[in-house]
């Protein structure tokens, strides 16, 4: 899929000066990407590939498309979801970058979809969808699961998640966070993140899990935990990060407390029921930007931000470029590997190759300064052995 004109669906184009000094003040924080950027220039392996990318339009996003631009691609993104598109980035992108940046993207190429030769995929509901595809026999090409490698999810899911969930939170409500009871619900790596910072705010954490195993890691990294019902009678902040549907749902919002705050950081807004949140209101009201009230027929308020969507996009930037560094660095030589190898790939999901995950963060603490120890022969002649050391 060749593309020739430059076409674009954005707010406004005259934003791009302002767009351009937020990419610019990311990329400080992206050395990774920055040093495949400068390889992609002299290699241009991405020469002849149209890539088609949809992802939250952010600085860090904009890092990413200039990378994959300088390697040679066309680079058409869409926004994937609502609220997390910065327009001032859309038209950086569009007016210095070459870009195609659109809202949503066109839905008449499925003929098209004959010529693609794989894909990429960022985040955890992604992936999920992409094997359960898969295990049908229905996954059209070959796809990268980005969000698998190590240096994205450890790093992206748990700190950037962790950070730009509570950023999003003060930022929408500025409520004190130290002494209120905040409730996680889902303690998977976003919501290990999201637990920690709360915790260092000074929150009482309360986790709500499904799974025995990481409920019981909850409970042993100091966390209270209990049944969601239970939760919802005593939290202040209830946030979710489950990927799932109705994590916050009707019988939870019958008991909170008047000024309950609930807001979501999984991937799609069915986290919150906001049919059964609406079934109990008898009127809403914005109470301040992202912050919309609803007025029980018990007559208590719950406060619902940014509509149930991504509050860490919606309210604040998203995760912290230094680890968009990461998980776009992954993005990049997945993209890479694919241009080079699809050939011989199937039509299935496969990791991250281990040599990337290791290279990226390799590159990560070089540009830190940070040094670490390698293995003499010896101690991996040890590790290797089943007779040593008896
Ligand atoms: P994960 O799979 O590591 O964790 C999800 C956890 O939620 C699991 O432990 C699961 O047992 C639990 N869970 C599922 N249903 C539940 C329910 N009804 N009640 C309580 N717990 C439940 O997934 P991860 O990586 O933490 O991602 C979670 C969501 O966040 C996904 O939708 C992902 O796409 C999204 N995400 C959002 C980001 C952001 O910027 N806000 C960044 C990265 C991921």
């Amino acid at each position: 899929m060749a593309t020739t004109e430059r076409s674009y669906d954005i707010a406004d184009i005259g934003l791009a000066e302002a767009g351009q000094q937020r990419i610019d003040w990311a990329e400080r924080q992206m050395p990774v990407l920055a040093q495949i950027r400068e390889r992609f220039e002299r290699e241009r392996p991405l020469d002849g590939i149209t890539l088609g990318c949809c992802l939250h339009v952010t600085t860090e996003t904009a890092s990413l498309t200039r990378t994959l631009l300088a390697g040679g691609a066309d680079v058409a993104l869409c926004a994937s979801n609502p609220l997390s598109t910065q327009d001032e980035v859309a038209a950086a992108l569009v007016d210095r970058h070459g870009a195609q940046v659109f809202a949503v993207l066109h839905t008449d190429r499925a003929d098209e979809l004959a010529d693609v030769i794989g894909g990429t995929e960022e985040t955890t509901t992604g992936v999920i969808r992409l094997r359960a595809l898969e295990a049908e026999g229905k996954l059209g090409y070959p796809i990268i699961a980005v969000n698998d490698a190590n240096t994205k999810h450890f790093f992206d899911n748990r700190y950037g998640t962790g950070q730009s969930t509570l950023d999003g939170v003060i930022r929408a409500t500025n409520f004190l966070i130290a002494g209120s009871a905040v409730v996680v619900i889902g303690y998977g790596w976003c919501g290990k993140g999201v637990a920690m910072r709360a915790k260092g705010h000074g929150a009482h954490v309360i986790v709500c899990e499904v799974d025995p195993l990481r409920a019981l890691e909850a409970v042993m990294d100091g966390f209270q935990v209990m049944k969601a019902v239970d939760a919802a009678r005593v939290g202040d902040i209830f946030i979710s990060v489950t990927g799932n549907r109705d994590a916050i749902s009707g019988e939870m919002f019958e008991v909170m407390k008047s000024g309950a705050i609930v807001c979501n950081s999984g991937h799609f807004d069915v986290e919150v029921n906001k049919e059964e949140l609406d079934a109990i209101t008898e009127e809403t009201f914005t109470a301040r930007p992202f912050v919309e009230g609803h007025r029980t027929k018990d007559g208590r308020e719950i406060f619902l931000l940014a509509e149930g969507r991504l509050i860490n996009l919606a309210a604040a930037e998203g995760h912290p470029a230094a680890v968009m560094d990461m998980s776009f660095a992954n993005q990049a030589l997945a993209a890479e590997h694919v241009a080079l190898n699809h050939e011989s790939l199937e039509n299935k999901v496969y990791d991250v190759p281990l040599e990337i995950d290791n290279e990226i963060a390799r590159l990560k603490l070089a540009s830190r300064g940070v040094e670490i120890d390698e293995l003499t022969d010896r101690q991996r002649d040890y590790l290797a052995s089943w007779n040593q050391g008896t």
